[in-house]
């Protein structure tokens, strides 16, 4: 039996918890996101279907992405426990300079046509956290206008070799002229990889109207307001262009880059020279004995060959190959900051965010990129205190079992 009673004001008043109606519909939108795949959910929503699947998508059938996607949630973590815990540094060195966090922002093309703050809401943002910002060879801003956007931040630049090299060259003086200090150029990219969703959408560069995106724009008016009202797109690097993606990059792209191309780039590069896209220890020790100073295991976020290793299975072998002569970064599949913590444990130095990114831009520009910042560097802190580390160098291996469907995976 339970007694009754009416209850009283003042039990009510702490109860009541009515917020302040807020006006700043992004903000609020912003701040209810919890995770990246909250910002991929409001990118959704407010992008064009071609623009969000070119940036969503990846080739093929897509086995690339999702495997290395499920690497990261396949992560069964070993806490210490009864540690101190009450401060954590989530920053060290990368390539001589100190990072406030264990990830940057990955160089992706076409960034305005997602949302036209584009590259410089990138760049701003990561300025901001204390990260370095990449920017693409097929990057929509200039290099001049990206390291004004980013006074104080650091920027790299990344190099596809096309066929007209000067051109490339002119560029790669420019990068370095306007303070970029590190060089990505990337190598699994000899021709364009099957960007099905792309060519299903029809997709161009820039958008076209037609029927079709005009009924795909009815339900996100402010997308095609501000497009329409904003800078047409530029390119980083060359002029207007109008065809698919796939087109582009194949007129343009080089596919009789080699190791020689790679030895002569860095023989007229006076930064640091990192090579994106390495997918076996082969490889590995190749490009390290060439004396470059870092390299990104990576298979371009699925974008490229279909089915590539999970460069964070890679991992461990490749540390053990390399890792006391060169840093190893990792990209691909990164959703959460828990992901990036198994990889530094694991032995990456460094890790690239590019989705993760750019669901943040597509979901509210500048404010979307620092949220999407945010919501990784709060789960990377999290994490560590939750494994009883206080520093990115207490993070060993035997804080990472990697799962494979639920099997652990012999250690190397
Ligand atoms: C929309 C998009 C465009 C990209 N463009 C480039 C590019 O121009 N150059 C490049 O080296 N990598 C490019 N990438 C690959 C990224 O740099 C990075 O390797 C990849 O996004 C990492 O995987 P994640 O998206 O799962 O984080 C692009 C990726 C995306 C999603």
């Amino acid at each position: 039996m339970v007694d009754r009673r009416i209850p009283k004001f003042h039990d009510l008043a702490p109860l009541m918890q009515f917020k302040k109606p807020t006006f700043d519909l992004k903000a609020k939108r912003l701040r209810e996101a919890l995770t990246i795949e909250d910002l991929r959910r409001i990118a959704k929503r407010r992008t064009p279907t071609a623009a969000f699947d070119y940036t969503d998508g990846s080739a093929e059938a897509e086995i690339s992405l999702r495997r290395a996607r499920q690497a990261f949630r396949d992560v069964q973590f070993n806490p210490a426990i009864l540690h101190d815990v009450a401060t954590v540094d989530t920053g060290w060195d990368v390539l001589g300079k100190r990072v406030e966090q264990p990830f940057g922002i990955a160089p992706t093309g076409f960034t305005r046509m997602m949302q036209t703050e584009g590259e410089k809401a990138g760049a701003a943002a990561a300025a901001a956290a204390g990260i370095p910002f990449s920017l693409s060879t097929m990057g929509t801003a200039s290099v001049e206008d990206v390291a004004e956007a980013a006074p104080g931040g650091r920027n790299w630049f990344q190099l596809y070799m096309w066929k007209d090299r000067d051109r490339s060259m002119a560029l790669v003086d420019r990068a370095a002229a306007a303070g970029f200090d590190t060089l990505l150029v990337t190598v699994d990219v000899p021709v364009a990889g099957a960007r099905l969703r792309d060519s299903r959408n029809g997709m161009t560069i820039p958008p076209s109207l037609t029927p079709r995106t005009i009924v795909d724009a009815l339900p996100r008016p402010w997308w095609w307001i501000d497009f329409l009202t904003t800078e047409p797109l530029a390119f980083a690097s060359l002029d207007r262009w109008s065809g698919t993606v796939a087109e582009l990059l194949n007129t343009m792209f080089d596919p009789t880059v080699t190791y020689d191309d790679l030895a002569w780039i860095k023989s007229q590069w006076p930064g640091k020279l990192v090579v994106k896209g390495v997918q076996t220890i082969e490889d590995a020790r190749r490009v390290t004995d060439l004396g470059v100073d870092a390299l990104i295991l990576s298979n371009h976020g699925g974008r490229q060959l279909d089915r590539a290793p999970i460069p964070f299975h890679l991992l461990p072998d490749v540390v053990k190959e390399v890792g006391a002569d060169i840093e190893v970064h990792l990209d691909t599949g990164i959703m959460s900051g828990a992901d990036i913590v198994a990889a530094v444990a694991l032995g990456a130095r460094f890790t690239l965010i590019g989705r993760a990114y750019l669901y943040g831009l597509m979901a509210g520009g500048r404010e979307g990129v620092d949220r999407a910042i945010e919501i990784l560097s709060v789960e990377i802190a999290r994490t560590m205190r939750l494994l009883g580390v206080n520093s990115l160098e207490e993070l060993e291996p035997r804080h990472v079992t990697q799962l494979e469907r639920l099997v652990p995976r012999a250690r190397s």
